[in-house]
């Protein structure tokens, strides 16, 4: 079997058992502030993809958001739960995240989301696929036609939002980069902004949107892989409208 069918079963074999407690965990903690809930299943649901990649692929290393870096030039990178608090509050817009990287980058990305049904994926120069089905960005070319995204983030969102709220038809807050990044290369919506990312929440959904057609880079226009803090994820359209937005900000 080879990683990509490999990553997607798992995925969906958690994703069965994430649904077991979606909207009712068993258990809730805080990890750096009352914002930051991590729950037994995120744990659980990671090690059981890591003792997965471990039998059947045992000399690759592994990054995994719950506490594990056996990073590596060839490396799974994975999110257990990305949008845990989407998880615990029982909304819909969560995500397992599993890729693969070499040498920095992404070369295998899937996404699922199980609580909607639907699996995105991408291998490196394959294309981008939601179960099955070809993806390719928006064509939307002006913001005025545009759906943005973005995180949540102090002293970051509320400029950002009144600084963009009269160009867009919309802004919407997910709380998964995954899901809204996977969003953006289905064109369902088009541009996401995010800050203080990490590799986990990125590596999967970088390669779907890259292989989608759509454009990856940091606040400055530079073009990002996975390990920036801030990104721009955009159709490639409508991105440097949103530089230009951005270059207020420093
Ligand atoms: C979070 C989500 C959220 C983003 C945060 C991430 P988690 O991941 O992707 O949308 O704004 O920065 O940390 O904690 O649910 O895995
Ligand atoms: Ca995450
Ligand atoms: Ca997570």
């Amino acid at each position: 079997m080879d990683r990509l069918d490999f990553a997607i079963k798992i995925a969906r074999k958690v994703g069965k058992l994430l649904l077991s407690e979606w909207g009712m965990p068993l258990t809730v903690s805080h990890k750096s502030s009352f914002q930051d809930l991590v729950t037994d299943m995120d744990k659980k649901v990671q090690e059981l993809i890591v003792e997965s990649i471990r039998r059947k692929f045992p000399s690759d290393g592994i990054l995994a958001e719950e506490g594990l870096d056996e990073s590596s030039e060839n490396m799974w990178v994975v999110d257990p739960i990305d949008g845990t608090v989407n998880f615990v509050y029982g909304l819909p817009s969560f995500s397992v995240s599993i890729a693969y990287v070499r040498s920095g980058e992404p070369v295998m990305g899937v996404v699922h989301l199980p609580a909607i049904g639907e699996t995105y994926y991408a291998v490196e120069g394959r294309g981008a696929f939601k179960d099955g089905e070809r993806l390719s960005v928006s064509s939307r070319s002006v913001l005025k036609e545009s759906i943005g995204l973005m995180g949540f983030f102090r002293d970051f969102s509320g400029r950002f939002l009144s600084e963009i709220e009269d160009r867009v038809v919309r802004v919407r807050m997910l709380g998964s980069i995954a899901v809204g990044v996977s969003y953006i290369a289905a064109g369902k919506a088009d541009f996401y902004v995010a800050k203080r990312a990490n590799p986990w929440d990125v590596a999967a959904a970088v390669l779907i949107l890259r292989e989608a057609g759509g454009k990856v880079t940091d606040f400055n226009g530079k073009d990002e892989g996975i390990f920036g803090k801030k990104y721009v994820f955009s159709n490639g359209l409508v991105h440097n409208e949103i530089l230009k937005v951005l270059r207020k900000f420093g």
